[in-house]
């Protein structure tokens, strides 16, 4: 699970857009769901049918309180997702983000983490906490947290199990007066 620096650039980084998914989006989404470097982090495997993933779209990103489509400038077409996931205490939400690799080190899952976080506080009712829980050895996504300006507040030792290994998880947080970082 070791992550090598990509090159990188930021073009057109800062202009992404977050819209709802649709069940068309399924054979766009299918590029990074089924990629297991992509998934190498997650909790779950990559997909390999296509109609598992129209299950998932249909049962549950499409009734997800907060689940966006990443789309590059000028393209509707899905390159990541976003979410923002309820949890037990209505005033705490859990963030998650993947993204196609393709696109990784041009700053789109920044800029996705931005507009998630720009927009979330606003639309969900009594909001006042957004977290993330990253896989210790996952460098890129705690560096995407760090420049939206999450906090970096613990690290919770052998907390789950993923893919067979137990991890070391860092939970992350950006609460409702936070300063976004641009
Ligand atoms: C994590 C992920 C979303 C990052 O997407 P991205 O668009 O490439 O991220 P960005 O380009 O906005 O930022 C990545 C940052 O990490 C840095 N980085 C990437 N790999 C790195 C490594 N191995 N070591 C050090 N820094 C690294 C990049 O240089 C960049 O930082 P910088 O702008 O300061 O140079 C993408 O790699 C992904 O989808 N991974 C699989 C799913 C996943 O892990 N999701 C998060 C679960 S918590």
């Amino acid at each position: 699970m070791e992550q090598e620096a990509p090159a990188k650039t930021t073009e057109g980084a800062q202009e992404v857009t977050l819209r709802p998914f649709d069940l068309a989006d399924v054979d766009a989404m299918m590029a990074w769901v089924s990629d297991p470097e992509v998934t190498a982090f997650m909790t779950w495997d990559p997909y390999t049918s296509r109609e598992a993933l129209l299950a998932f779209l249909r049962d549950v990103a499409l009734p997800h309180p907060w689940f966006r489509a990443v789309c590059l400038p000028g393209g509707d077409r899905p390159v990541g997702s976003v979410s923002v996931s309820p949890t037990a205490d209505a005033c705490r939400a859990e963030l998650g983000y993947v993204l196609a690799r393709a696109h990784w080190g041009k700053g789109v899952a920044t800029a996705a983490v931005r507009r998630a976080v720009a927009a979330v506080f606003g639309e969900v009712e009594g909001l006042e906490r957004l977290e993330a829980l990253v896989d210790v050895c996952n460098v890129a996504s705690q560096r995407v947290l760090e420049k939206a300006g999450f906090r970096r507040e613990a690290v919770l030792r052998r907390y789950c199990v993923v893919k067979g290994a137990v991890r070391d998880m860092a939970i992350y947080s950006f609460i409702s007066t936070d300063a976004l970082l641009v």
